[in-house]
């Protein structure tokens, strides 16, 4: 009966169209109306699908896109509320002047060694833009962030995939690799795995081409490779306010690396990326560290209580220096059923219905009531 009212009210209240993402995270193929125009070389493309975002308001245990369950700074709050005036007639800064400098200075580089764009995502398909054009390898390991399948398909760039190895390490086929774009993504998502600053630098040196160093998570991990951005030139850090930042509805991406590579991501970004509010956010977000850190350490606290008590229900878990775990249950129904039970219950998850992480999932780290009402759900569906 109980179930019955839950699957009723799922029914009807299931948020509808574009926000609605199919229960596996691959991409999809589109309809034949969607492809009606699109041009011929994207025949059976399959775009990125983000993870479903339920109407706000609702009341959903959402562990599925990675997003921070501690709220942004009280600060940014109100840098926000500060700028929402009549200068919003006004295009923004085109370079997002304040931002940049306010996050080169937090982390001493120069100016010139920062760029910003509307979240990390657009950062990556800059790269594209300014590295890798049609023809061109793209060079990065599998699994890994499914963003980047569909924008070798928009580009036209060859991808050059290499399967991970034993604990989804990097394989020396991906770090010689001459591809003039390599992508590491370090803590990897969906896995969590984290590979050290001997891995990353054997990348860097072997490489021809440029290599992106996604740190999308690293504020979750043990070391950044920040470090490095001076002394490999070919090197273009990634990040984000999306996570560790409690930003991910104001879309702020920065890249860290050597002036020349800033240059050309610049140099094909769009004029205005970055909005005026975002401009603010990102400013007040960076200078406050305080804030900052209490996120990060509430989230990598609860990630070891939760991998914990996954343990004692009989998951296998990998190693994660991300603000997710990566489980796999070891009995039980099939990765989709258990996710569809877990939707039922209004608890939304990850999960992988293809080699070789089937029957894995992605449980992004929430509150300690989420994660006891996740375990609730997790012991009626298992
Ligand atoms: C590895 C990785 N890179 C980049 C991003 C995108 O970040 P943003 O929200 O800044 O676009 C994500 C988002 O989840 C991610 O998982």
């Amino acid at each position: 009966m109980r179930k019955r009212a839950a699957q009723k009210m799922t029914k009807d209240r299931r948020p509808q169209g574009a926000d609605r993402a199919p229960s596996a995270a691959e991409g999809h193929e589109l309809s034949p109306k969607a492809t009606h125009f699109l041009r011929r070389s994207l025949a059976g493309y399959r775009p990125y699908v983000p993870g479903e975002q339920p109407p706000d308001g609702e009341d959903w245990v959402k562990l599925n896109t990675n997003e921070s369950p501690l709220p942004p700074s009280p600060k940014v709050i109100a840098a926000i509320k500060a700028a929402t005036d009549e200068s919003l007639r006004l295009y923004p800064s085109p370079t997002a002047a304040s931002a940049r400098q306010a996050i080169a200075a937090h982390f001493g580089l120069d100016a010139g060694q920062v760029g910003l764009g509307n979240g990390a995502d657009e950062l990556i398909e800059m790269c594209f833009r300014a590295f890798a054009g049609a023809g061109d390898r793209v060079a990065y390991s599998t699994p890994t962030y499914p963003l980047l399948d569909p924008l070798c398909r928009v580009h036209e760039a060859t991808p050059s995939i290499h399967p991970t190895s034993e604990g989804w390490t990097w394989t020396p086929e991906l770090v010689d690799d001459p591809a003039p774009l390599k992508f590491l993504v370090n803590p990897n998502s969906p896995t969590g795995t984290h590979h050290g600053r001997m891995s990353v630098e054997r990348v860097l040196a072997r490489s021809q081409g440029v290599v992106v160093l996604d740190e999308a998570y690293v504020d979750f991990a043990p070391e950044s490779q920040l470090e490095l951005v001076g002394r490999h030139p070919n090197l273009l850090i990634l990040r984000t306010m999306s996570k560790s930042y409690a930003l991910a509805g104001m879309r702020i991406g920065f890249a860290l690396g050597n002036a020349q590579l800033i240059a050309a991501l610049d140099a094909v970004k769009d004029s205005y990326n970055l909005n005026r509010l975002a401009i603010v956010a990102a400013v007040a977000a960076i200078d406050d560290e305080v804030h900052h850190r209490k996120i990060v350490d509430y989230v990598v606290s609860e990630r070891g209580w939760l991998e914990e008590q996954l343990r004692e229900l009989g998951f296998e878990h990998s190693p994660s220096a991300a603000n997710f775990v990566f489980v796999k249950p070891s009995r039980g129904p099939s990765a989709a059923a258990v996710a569809d039970a877990l939707r039922e219950r209004r608890v939304l998850i990850r999960h992988y219905d293809r080699e070789p992480i089937a029957g894995w999932f992605r449980i992004t780290i929430g509150t300690r009531d989420q994660h006891q009402k996740l375990l609730r759900a997790l012991e009626e569906v298992l």
